[in-house]
């Protein structure tokens, strides 16, 4: 509801509503990350629609967040109609958050991925934030966030194309902080993260896989959603932090 001014009050510039300043949209809110980060925001009574292009992880994590506060919408941020159809109507949002990523064809040895492989990932890892971008930026009022990782600074053997999906991205958060400004654009870039993208990436070996990682880590442990969720809310929240990566690694980037 659009907030209601006396005359002798009224603001010369259009007055926003408080409801639509406090609606967060998350895309790759699902699973993961996103979906820690939804449940945070809804703690605090604010408004979040999540996006992905699962309906049936998007239901599912409408009934586990259980919120009427709480919307869902498809999307496939690699397909540029469906974002722009995304944006139709959505009306006015504080805060533009992506976590989607589509990694699962992302990592092999030089000589075996295919170029359509590596597209794929720098389709829903840049390309994706970009096209979220320029159809978010005439309805979003305070910020725009991104995740990119650990990979930009630490690349994994077999990993170029992820290591090179996530340097550019944080190249983009720098253009688009000028670009979009006021609106603030910064980049969370977790390490390693206890979520689903594990589970397509390294399948039955996934608790091996972590148990390893936590112990090469100055922290002890991998991280957990909340983490990376609280990381999110630091940059949402913080009015003077613009074009900027906050990192939230455990210490990876040290060792
Ligand atoms: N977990 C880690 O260790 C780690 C480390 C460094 C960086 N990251 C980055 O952190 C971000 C969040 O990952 P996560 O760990 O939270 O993984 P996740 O649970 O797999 O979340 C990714 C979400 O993105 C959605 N998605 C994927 N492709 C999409 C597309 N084309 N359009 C719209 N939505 C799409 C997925 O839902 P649908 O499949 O239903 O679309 C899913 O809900 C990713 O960018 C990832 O690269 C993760």
């Amino acid at each position: 509801m659009p907030v209601t001014v006396s005359p002798a009050f009224a603001w010369p510039t259009t007055v926003v509503s408080m409801t639509d300043i406090s609606h967060t949209l998350i895309i790759g809110g699902g699973s993961g990350m996103g979906l820690a980060l939804a449940r945070s925001l809804l703690a605090d009574g604010l408004e979040v629609t999540i996006a992905g292009r699962s309906r049936d992880r998007l239901d599912a994590a409408a009934v586990d967040l259980g919120s009427d506060r709480l919307h869902t919408a498809p999307v496939d941020i690699a397909d540029e109609d469906s974002v722009r159809r995304l944006f139709q109507g959505i009306g006015r949002l504080g805060h533009v958050v992506v976590t989607a990523a589509d990694m699962s064809h992302g990592y092999a040895p030089l000589a075996q991925l295919p170029l359509a492989d590596a597209r794929g990932v720098i389709d829903t890892k840049v390309l994706g934030p970009w096209l979220v971008a320029k159809y978010a930026a005439p309805v979003l009022a305070e910020s725009f966030t991104v995740t990119s990782g650990i990979a930009a600074y630490r690349p994994a053997v077999n990993g170029t194309v992820v290591a090179t999906a996530n340097a550019a991205l944080e190249g983009l958060v720098r253009a688009l902080a000028l670009e979009l400004a006021p609106v603030r654009v910064n980049a969370v870039s977790p390490g390693w993260v206890d979520t689903p993208i594990w589970t397509s990436l390294a399948g039955d070996a996934k608790d091996e896989r972590l148990a390893a990682m936590a112990a090469r880590l100055p922290v002890g442990r991998i991280g957990h959603p909340d983490d990376i969720a609280a990381a999110f809310r630091a940059v949402l929240d913080n009015g003077f932090l613009t074009g900027t990566v906050l990192h939230v690694d455990g210490g990876h980037h040290l060792v």
